[in-house]
């Protein structure tokens, strides 16, 4: 496992190899399937990684953005240092939010829970924690600032509560799982 003192290494290598193929670079600090990783979502570790990833950009044509993507599970002072960060670093957008490392308000006893075992919970469990915590970005970055919302998105709905948090792009992973590329279509019709 890459140590953190190493974990700048990695982005970089992957920064480079991918750069040219993509559209834009998501950094995700996010999982809670890597130990360690959500610890990187800090501060000062942040503002050194940016720091590297605009220089290897800068060796590029034009800039292509960059964005983080956080956790659902921040406290609001993270979440208010997290949007210093990005503002300071000049990153161009947030996306929230990951799965969650929270079991509250599902039905299935705690036996059960227990013996299924850690990770993160992706889809309806973790629709409304996204949403929350898009509300609080969007309270603390103002208007303008792109906030990608993902978490629970299946419909047309889930889209529009989204937007109506604060999102102004939009992310699906669990409901394309479920329903295919055909998904898709479906929601731009719901819109
Ligand atoms: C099996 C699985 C793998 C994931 N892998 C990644 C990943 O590699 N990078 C990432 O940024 N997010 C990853 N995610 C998080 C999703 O992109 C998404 O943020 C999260 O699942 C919430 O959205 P959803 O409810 O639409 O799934 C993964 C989620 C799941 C369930």
């Amino acid at each position: 496992m890459t140590t953190t003192e190493k974990a700048i290494d990695d982005y970089r290598i992957c920064f480079e190899k991918i750069y040219p193929w993509v559209d834009y670079i998501v950094v995700n600090v996010s999982s809670p399937n890597t130990p360690g990783l959500r610890e990187l979502q800090e501060k000062a570790f942040l503002t050194n990684l940016f720091r590297e990833l605009h220089q290897l950009r800068s060796q590029y044509g034009t800039p292509k953005p960059i964005l983080l993507k956080i956790a659902p599970d921040l406290t609001p002072e993270a979440l208010k240092e997290i949007a210093d960060t990005v503002r300071e670093c000049g990153i161009e957008g947030l996306i929230a939010t990951n799965t969650t490392i929270s079991r509250e308000g599902l039905v299935c006893d705690i036996k059960t829970l227990e013996n299924i075992g850690a990770g993160g919970l992706s889809g309806a469990p973790v629709s409304q924690k996204s949403n929350e915590v898009i509300t609080q970005l969007r309270q603390l970055l103002g208007p303008d600032y792109p906030i990608m919302g993902v978490g629970g998105i299946f419909t047309a709905n889930d889209i529009k509560q989204k937007k109506a948090s604060g999102a102004n792009l939009y992310q699906v992973y669990t409901g394309f799982v479920y329903q295919g590329p055909g998904m898709v279509k479906q929601l731009l019709a719901g819109l």
